[in-house]
Order: structure tokens, then C-alpha cells, then sequence
């Protein structure tokens, strides 16, 4: 009897899972396979446009072919409609083409049957190819994406948040950094012969410990040859690796001075707004998606508490991982009943690599142990540290000039790790003119970096050459 009505019960969950419907989506991606950062500008590979192609794909099968095993819910699920979408990515030939690319895997060419118009004058016109469907991407410079990010070994000065540039400069003078960069000198000098076309023995250390691993990994893709390759054993290689994503790690992210992920900060409040969008229009505006450097995926772990769930969330996530935000609920949704704020949950998934051949994984956020949360819980976790106008941001990062001029004298909050943004909805006018003015920095650090690496100069952090603090940024530096 018992046992009867267990199997019963369990005969329901299939069907009640099958209720489940999901409303909205935000995902934030990182780019395909990419040429080297050692040489800049790097550029997608056609590696890297099939890996965000068949993720594009991957999300098309999940969420949007009429068919689609969870489907949005009013979603065009062929025809592309555009305020369905909000794309950003920064423009650079990485991040940018990854979401052209990603784009074309999530809405195909439609064919000449739906891909034909009827003019005025009764004339059919074909789309060109096949129907392919343009969708635009919205250039951003954000400190989550970080412009311009594949052009420079690391993205922090294009936050243009000054304490935020401080304190991942401090990891250079903290006491973590300099027992690795001693205890790893042997090791990085005996991989010289491998990488001494790019690198001198003086640049052969821990500083450098990304650059060094990017070369590395690189070669070992896309080389017929690399130069002493046989002091490449997977040993070396998966050392040269997990330094690499100690030293990113601790730059993007540190328990004890939260501003330091100000691009989690920045994403966190971009996501709730992109998903309370999608509440407030009814699902006028489904899907969010954004292009970013895996820095602002650490900046988000650390802040998200994921690396308690899992170390794993403290490495170097691989080429086109993406992580979701689903906006979901077990309440009836029809285009005439909506379901209410307190009907609707967010679950959290994660892909490390391309989602048709990663899976997509749920993990729980802000140290909880449920993957799916309530709304309003999300939202309260979100706020604790999410960075979303222009005050706070100015506040948070200490900067005074320029856009935050006006914002200097109104007596803003002191810098604190909670609460900061609680009454963010949609892009303020004040917020659009950080984002205007981080596009202009980067612009100016982006052209910086080209110059340097055109005329092989390099920027000197002044505080390594024993000068004054500076909050200049680390950028191309690292080389030095
Ligand atoms: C959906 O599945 C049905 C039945 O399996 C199939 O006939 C149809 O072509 C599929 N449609 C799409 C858009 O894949
Ligand atoms: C119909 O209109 C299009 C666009 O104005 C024009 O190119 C085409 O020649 C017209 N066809 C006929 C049959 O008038
Ligand atoms: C913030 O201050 C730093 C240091 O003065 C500066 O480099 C950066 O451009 C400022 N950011 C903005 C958005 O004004
Ligand atoms: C993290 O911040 C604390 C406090 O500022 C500092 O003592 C520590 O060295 C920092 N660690 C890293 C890896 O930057
Ligand atoms: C590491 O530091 C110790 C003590 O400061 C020093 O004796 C040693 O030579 C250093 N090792 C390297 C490789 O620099
Ligand atoms: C790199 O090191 C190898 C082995 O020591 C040497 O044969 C080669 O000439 C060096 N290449 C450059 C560019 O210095
Ligand atoms: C791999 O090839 C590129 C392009 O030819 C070259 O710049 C790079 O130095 C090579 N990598 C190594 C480790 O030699
Ligand atoms: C962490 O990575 C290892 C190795 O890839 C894997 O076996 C393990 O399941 C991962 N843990 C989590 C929580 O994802
Ligand atoms: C993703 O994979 C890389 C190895 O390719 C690993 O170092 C990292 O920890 C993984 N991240 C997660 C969250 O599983
Ligand atoms: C919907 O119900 C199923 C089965 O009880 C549950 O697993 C799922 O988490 C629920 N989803 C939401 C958004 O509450
Ligand atoms: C509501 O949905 C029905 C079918 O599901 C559709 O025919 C109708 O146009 C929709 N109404 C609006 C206002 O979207
Ligand atoms: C969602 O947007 C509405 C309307 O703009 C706003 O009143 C509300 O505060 C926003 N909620 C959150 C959590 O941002």
C-alpha cells in the first residue's frame, strides 16, 4: 500500500517538473578559442566560433525552437523578434565576434519560406543567405565585460574604478604573492627554452604567471611546433596552469576587500535588472545576454560565495563557459495571468566549456544549500553586493572627478561592502554616463595597449619601481 503510493508519488514529479516554466534567461558567456594575449589584438579562431556557435545551439535547444525542452515563455521560437533580446559585448574582435557567433547558433538562418517578404507591389524578397537573421549586438564597456579585455593581460584599469585598481594592485605587495613568486622561480625559469621567443629571464616569473600560461596553452592548440616542447609533460603544463589561476583568482577577487570585484559588483546589478525587465514587462524582454573576460567570473564566484561549493570555481573556467540566471516558476502562466513576484524563483547553472559538450549544472549561490531560490531572497542576496547607479558606484570605487563630479558633493555613503544598490531599476541616465565614460577609457587604454605592443614599449607600475602609490592601471604591465 505504502510502496503504491509511493510509486504514485513519484509517477508525479516528472509531471509536476513538466509545470515548471521558465520566463526569462540571463546569460553571461565567455568567449571562444582565441589567439594568444601575448599578441595583440588577439582574434576569435575558428575553434572559438564553433565552440560559441554550439553553445548558441545548445540555448536554442533549451530554450527557444518550438521545441525546446524549456521553453521561454512567449518567445519567438524562429524569427528572430529583437525586443526579445538585449545582446552587449564589448567591442573587440574576441568578445564581440563571440556573440555574433553565439547569436547565429541561437536563431539559424530561417530558409527561404519564412525568410521571404511580400513587398507592396506583390515582389517576394529572399533574405541573403538562407535567410541568416541579424541580430544587434549592443557595444558596452563595462567593468563585467571588461573592454577591449583580450587586448590586455589584465582588465582591471578598464574598470576605471579607482580603489578597485588599487586593491588589485595591492596583490603585488601582499605576502600571498611574494612566498609564490620566490617559491616558483626554479620552476619558471626551467620552462624558459619554451618560451624564450616571447619571454626574457626577467619576465620569466609568477608576475607573469598568466601570460606565460596563455602562450602555453595556445601553442599547444593551435602549434605544429613549439621549441623544447618536451618540457611541456601534462605535470608542468597543469602547474603552469593552476598558478595562473591563483594569480587571477587573487586579482579578481579578495574576501577582505570586496571592491576589488567590482565587475562581479556591476554584473550582479546588470542580471537583476535584465530579470526584473523580464518580470515587469511580463515577458516583453526574455533574454539577457553578455559577453566577458573569465575575471568578471571570478569577480561574481567569490562574491557569490560559489568557491565554498567548489574550488573548482577558483580555476581559470575554459574557453565559452557560460552562467545562467533562470527566471522560473511553478505558477500558471498564461498571456492574460502573470505570475506574482512571491510565484517566481531563480536557479543558477554553470557550463565549464561549451554547454552541448559541458553540462549545464546547477550549484547553489550565497552559501545556501537550495539551487533555486525566491525571488525576493535573490534579489536581497544580489543587493548585497551589486554596484548599479552611479552614486554608489562613485562612492564604492572613491572616484571624484570626471562623471562623479556631481556626485562628490551630495555626501555619499561611505564605502561599505553591503547594501548598495537596492533601488536599481533599469539603466539610470547617471549609470549610462559611467558606462560613456568607461567606454572612452578604454578606448584610450585599448589604443595605449596596440601602441605598446607595436612599438614593444611597456608601461612601468611606478610602485614596482619603488615610486610613489599610483592607481595606475596594471593593463599591458604585467610584462614588465
Ligand atoms: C518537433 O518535434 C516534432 C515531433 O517529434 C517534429 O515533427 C517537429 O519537426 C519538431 N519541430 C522542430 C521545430 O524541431
Ligand atoms: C517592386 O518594388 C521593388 C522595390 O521598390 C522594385 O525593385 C521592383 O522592381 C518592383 N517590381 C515590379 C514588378 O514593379
Ligand atoms: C576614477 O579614478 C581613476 C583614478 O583617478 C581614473 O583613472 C578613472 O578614470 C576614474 N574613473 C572614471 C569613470 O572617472
Ligand atoms: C587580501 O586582503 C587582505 C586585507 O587587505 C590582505 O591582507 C591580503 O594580503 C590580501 N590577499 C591578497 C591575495 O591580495
Ligand atoms: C626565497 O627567499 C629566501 C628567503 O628570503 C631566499 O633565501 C631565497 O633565495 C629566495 N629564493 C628565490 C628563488 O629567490
Ligand atoms: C631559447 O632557448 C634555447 C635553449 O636554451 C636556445 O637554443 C634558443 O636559442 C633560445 N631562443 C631565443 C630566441 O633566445
Ligand atoms: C606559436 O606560434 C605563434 C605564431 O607563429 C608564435 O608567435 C609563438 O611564439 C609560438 N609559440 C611558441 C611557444 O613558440
Ligand atoms: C570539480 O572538478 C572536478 C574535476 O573536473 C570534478 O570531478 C568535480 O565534480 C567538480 N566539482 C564540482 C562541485 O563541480
Ligand atoms: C573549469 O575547468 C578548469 C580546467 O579546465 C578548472 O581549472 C576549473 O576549476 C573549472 N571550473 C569549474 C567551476 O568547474
Ligand atoms: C516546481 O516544482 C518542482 C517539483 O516539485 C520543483 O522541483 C521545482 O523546483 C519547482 N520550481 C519552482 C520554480 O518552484
Ligand atoms: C494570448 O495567447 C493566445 C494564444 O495562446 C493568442 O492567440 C493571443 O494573441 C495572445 N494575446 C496577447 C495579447 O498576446
Ligand atoms: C523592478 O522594476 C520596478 C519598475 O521599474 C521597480 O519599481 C522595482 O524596484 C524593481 N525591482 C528590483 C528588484 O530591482
Amino acid at each position: 500500500m505504502l510502496a503504491k503510493q509511493l510509486l504514485f508519488l513519484s509517477s508525479l514529479i516528472p509531471i509536476l517538473q513538466a509545470q515548471e516554466t521558465v520566463l526569462g534567461v540571463y546569460i553571461f558567456h565567455r568567449h571562444g578559442d582565441r589567439t594568444s594575449k601575448n599578441f595583440a589584438p588577439a582574434s576569435l579562431t575558428d575553434l572559438g566560433y564553433y565552440q560559441v556557435h554550439a553553445s548558441g545551439e545548445f540555448y536554442r535547444n533549451r530554450y527557444i525552437d518550438a521545441n525546446a525542452s524549456s521553453m521561454i515563455f512567449g518567445i519567438s521560437p524562429d524569427l528572430v523578434k529583437n525586443s526579445q533580446l538585449n545582446v552587449q559585448a564589448p567591442v573587440d574582435t574576441v568578445l564581440q565576434n563571440s556573440a555574433a557567433g553565439f547569436l547565429q547558433g541561437l536563431y539559424p538562418p530561417v530558409g527561404t519560406t519564412l525568410g521571404t517578404q511580400t513587398l507592396a507591389n506583390g515582389t517576394h524578397v529572399e533574405a541573403p543567405l538562407d535567410g541568416f537573421q541579424l541580430i544587434p549586438v549592443n557595444a558596452i564597456a563595462s567593468a563585467a565585460s571588461g573592454a577591449n579585455s583580450e587586448n590586455s593581460a589584465w582588465l582591471q584599469g578598464q574598470s576605471g574604478c579607482n580603489n578597485a585598481i588599487i586593491s588589485s594592485n595591492n596583490y603585488f605587495f601582499s605576502e600571498e604573492y611574494m612566498t609564490e613568486l620566490n617559491k616558483t622561480l626554479n620552476f619558471y625559469h626551467s620552462v624558459l627554452p619554451v618560451i624564450n621567443g616571447t619571454f626574457t629571464l626577467a619576465q620569466d616569473n609568477f608576475k607573469n604567471a598568466y601570460l606565460i600560461y596563455d602562450l602555453v596553452h595556445v601553442s599547444m592548440i593551435h602549434n605544429t611546433s613549439i621549441p623544447s616542447d618536451y618540457l611541456l609533460t601534462p605535470e608542468t603544463v597543469f602547474q603552469l596552469q593552476t598558478l595562473a589561476d591563483n594569480h587571477e583568482y587573487n586579482l579578481a577577487y579578495n574576501a577582505s576587500e570586496p571592491i576589488r570585484a567590482i565587475a562581479g559588483s556591476t554584473l550582479a546589478a546588470q542580471i537583476v535588472q535584465q530579470l526584473n525587465a523580464t518580470i515587469t514587462g511580463k515577458s516583453s524582454s526574455q533574454i539577457g545576454i553578455q559577453f566577458g573576460a573569465y575575471g568578471s567570473f571570478f569577480s561574481f564566484f567569490g562574491l557569490a560565495q560559489l568557491p565554498a561549493v567548489s574550488v573548482n570555481f577558483t580555476g581559470i573556467i575554459d574557453y565559452a563557459s557560460s552562467m545562467t540566471f533562470e527566471l522560473v516558476t511553478n505558477a500558471t502562466v498564461t498571456n492574460t495571468s502573470y505570475p506574482s513576484n512571491d510565484q517566481i524563483s531563480v536557479r543558477f547553472l554553470f557550463s565549464n566549456g561549451t554547454a552541448s559538450e559541458h553540462p549545464l549544472t546547477p550549484y547553489p549561490l550565497f552559501g545556501q544549500s537550495e539551487t533555486v531560490l525566491p525571488w525576493n531572497t535573490f534579489v536581497d542576496q544580489m543587493n548585497q553586493f551589486a554596484i548599479g547607479n552611479q552614486a554608489d558606484w562613485c562612492a564604492q570605487c572613491g572616484n571624484s572627478t570626471g562623471v562623479c563630479a556631481s556626485t562628490t558633493s551630495t555626501g555619499s555613503s561611505p564605502i561599505s561592502t553591503g547594501s548598495s544598490s537596492s533601488s536599481s531599476g533599469g539603466i539610470s541616465k547617471a549609470v549610462a554616463g559611467v558606462i560613456g565614460a568607461m567606454v572612452t577609457l578604454a578606448v584610450i587604454l585599448g589604443a595605449e595597449a596596440l601602441i605598446m605592443a607595436v612599438a614593444g614599449l611597456r608601461l612601468v607600475n611606478k610602485k614596482r619601481l619603488g615610486g610613489r602609490a599610483s592607481p595606475e592601471p596594471v593593463s599591458a604591465v604585467a610584462k614588465a
